[in-house]
């Protein structure tokens, strides 16, 4: 799939905005501060439905205006047209429209413009806590599989149900097994779905790990789950471990008013020649290991939804040594990629780029591919 053409009004520091774009690769130079990652927001906005940067959507209208528009005009490999609209204001509405047909939830967007961003901060799903690791695999299971997040949303909200029924029988009798027979099931679909992703995700990131690093290292992603079960287990299997260990935790449970075992608590392992990356090591491999990572998930997407999805590369390219930098452009071929940079550095040698300026709240076309 490829944005044709995007149009952005009074959305962050765009004024008025209207952009077409190459297939291949574009690229934007620009200042700090100008908008270059408020572009690539704009971007991922119409295709998640809310920001990377803010969980406030009133942040993305331009601060003195009451309301934004912003407008991308889709096309898919089979070559039909998708037209996304959002429509902010300051009293928290959110409109979305495809092909000029209201939506009645903003999930709904999701899978109809499929993303995958790399920026600086990805170094953060290593480097972090698990809750960083569960948002990157949610966030791209939401994009694969809309199922995925509505069952997501239900266990989220069966969780908080059960931390308050929890919390309550501190003080009196409240019956428990409802709230963990719904626990267990929403929690081991999560738990099945997010499985089945890591090991298709790992046998591509070690892949493409294995191709950064020349052959020297082993890549590996293993999910750890807070149900203490064995590599390959059923979905029922799954549900009656966790159900059981659900009872053996209820008195710790109780006494802390809290969730203690579920997809909620689980965590996602990085391992380079059996070694963990978290741990040990180099800035340089945990970096490598977000390069290979984010091939991988292209890829991935890719596999599961028939296309590529479209790439962002927020002011990674001048992190990445010479060679990172070629085995990424070259496995970006059939990609519709949106790169930012403070400089042309290192840009010069994309072949065949549409090439803009940004320049406080306003882009410049300088150069348009030959396609
Ligand atoms: N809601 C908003 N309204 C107007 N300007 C905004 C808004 N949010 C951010 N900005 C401005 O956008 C600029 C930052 O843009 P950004 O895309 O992050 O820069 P960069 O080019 O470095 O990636 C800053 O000048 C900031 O003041
Ligand atoms: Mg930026």
């Amino acid at each position: 799939m490829h944005i044709e053409k995007i149009h952005l009004r009074n959305y962050r520091n765009y004024e008025s905005l209207t952009l077409d774009f190459s297939p291949k690769i574009n690229v934007f130079i620009g200042e700090n501060a100008q908008g270059k990652t408020n572009l690539l927001e704009a971007i991922y906005f119409m295709a998640i439905g809310k920001s990377f940067r803010t969980a406030k959507d009133g942040d993305l209208i331009e601060i003195e205006q009451e309301g934004s528009y912003a407008k991308l005009l889709l096309c898919k490999s089979n070559g039909q047209e998708k037209r996304i609209e959002i429509g902010l204001d300051r009293l928290k509405n959110k409109r979305c429209k495809i092909n000029g047909v209201p939506l009645d939830r903003i999930s709904e967007l999701l899978g109809t413009l499929n993303v995958v961003i790399f920026s600086p901060e990805d170094l953060q799903i290593i480097k972090q806590g698990p809750s960083q690791r569960r948002d990157f695999i949610d966030g791209d299971l939401s994009q694969i599989t809309p199922k995925y997040h509505h069952v997501l949303g239900q266990y989220q909200k069966i969780l908080k149900q059960r931390n308050q029924a929890l919390k309550m029988k501190q003080f009196r009798t409240v019956d428990l097994d409802p709230w963990n027979a719904q626990l267990v099931q929403y929690g081991t679909e999560i738990i099945v779905y997010r499985k089945e992703f890591i090991k298709g995700l790992s046998i591509l990131t070690r892949l493409m790990h294995r191709k950064i690093t020349r052959e020297k290292e082993n890549l590996k992603l293993i999910y750890q789950s807070s149900i203490p079960m064995e590599k390959e287990e059923s979905f029922e299997a799954i549900k009656s471990i966790f159900l059981k260990n659900l009872k053996d935790l209820e008195e710790e449970e109780v006494q802390r008013g809290v969730s203690l075992m579920g997809p909620h608590r689980d965590d996602l392992e990085f391992e380079i020649n059996g070694k963990n990356v978290k741990k040990y090591g180099s800035q340089g491999q945990q970096r490598t290991t977000v390069l290979s990572l984010k091939m991988a998930e292209l890829e991935i997407m890719k596999k599961e939804t028939g296309e590529y999805p479209v790439l962002l590369l927020d002011d990674v390219m001048s992190e990445l040594d010479e060679h990172r930098q070629q085995d990424l452009l070259q496995s970006l071929k059939n990609i519709q990629t949106f790169i930012t940079s403070t400089s042309m550095e290192s840009m010069e040698k994309i072949e065949n780029m549409n090439l803009y300026e940004v320049h406080g709240g306003k882009i410049k076309i300088l150069k348009k591919s030959v396609s």
